[in-house]
């Protein structure tokens, strides 16, 4: 992701001491400025270092796997660190005491990788690419493909900790990352809109549909997978 210069930025975590007074509100101000900008720093080169080395894993993992099967199993990788003002309202959605320790143990998606897979089945062939790796640890697992949300929502959803290797020693870093297909990726972007929207009339009938065509995406993945097998006999 590139850097534009006309287009103002979201905060992050390093940004803490340069931001403008209006950015930010009361106690929120307060709290996010007991934070040092040192700190701030101190706190970002964590999670960018998890997130790259993640990053970075993952592109190993879909390169060996291409070199090995002659075909990608990843179709794209998206990443960010979560910004400053995000994570301020997580942290006002949980009802967490805004102390770094806290905010390390509690909000482990500060950094974050998407790994859209075509397929279905290359969800779980990821997965257990994950588990091999020895310096990755798996340390949550929620499967919304198996158990999809209410809404409709599917993705396999895992927290991991690297290990940091800093001048006062070793931290373990946590990293989210969400799998699934394509058509998921398409169905979570448009749900994802509709929730942020205000002001969107029949918002209800809007979820049924949505809800609806989550069907209508399991189906699809799942024949997918079936053709793909057939052709690959
Ligand atoms: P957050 O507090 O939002 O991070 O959720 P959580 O800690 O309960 O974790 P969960 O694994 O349920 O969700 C983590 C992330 O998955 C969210 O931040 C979204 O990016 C994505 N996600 C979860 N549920 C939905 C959903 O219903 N719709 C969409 N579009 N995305 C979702
Ligand atoms: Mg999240």
């Amino acid at each position: 992701m590139s850097d534009n210069n006309q287009q103002p930025r979201n905060p992050n975590l390093g940004d803490l001491a340069n931001l403008p007074s209006d950015l930010l509100s009361g106690d929120v101000v307060k709290q996010a400025l007991n934070m040092s900008s040192k700190f701030a720093g101190e706190f970002e080169i964590r999670y960018q270092t998890a997130l790259d080395l993640v990053v970075d894993k993952l592109k190993f993992i879909d390169r060996s796997y291409q070199l090995e099967h002659d075909v990608k199993l990843i179709d794209s990788l998206q990443h960010r660190i979560k910004t400053l003002e995000s994570i301020m309202e997580k942290i006002q959605r949980k009802g967490l005491i805004k102390q770094p320790a806290e905010i390390r143990n509690k909000i482990r998606d500060i950094a974050g990788v998407r790994v859209i897979t075509k397929f279905l089945t290359d969800i779980e062939t990821v997965h257990q690419l994950i588990k091999d790796q020895p310096d990755i640890e798996i340390v949550q697992e929620k499967d919304y493909i198996r158990y999809p949300k209410p809404n409709g929502y599917q993705s396999l959803h895992l927290i991991v900790e690297v290990p940091i290797y800093l001048s006062t020693g070793t931290e373990r870093i946590p990293v989210e990352i969400q799998i699934r297909t394509i058509a998921m990726n398409f169905w979570a972007s448009l749900e994802h809109e509709l929730n942020y929207k205000k002001d969107v009339d029949n918002k209800e009938q809007l979820r049924d549909d949505l809800r609806r065509k989550a069907d209508d995406i399991t189906k699809l993945d799942v024949e997918m997978d079936q053709i793909r097998q057939k052709l690959r006999k």
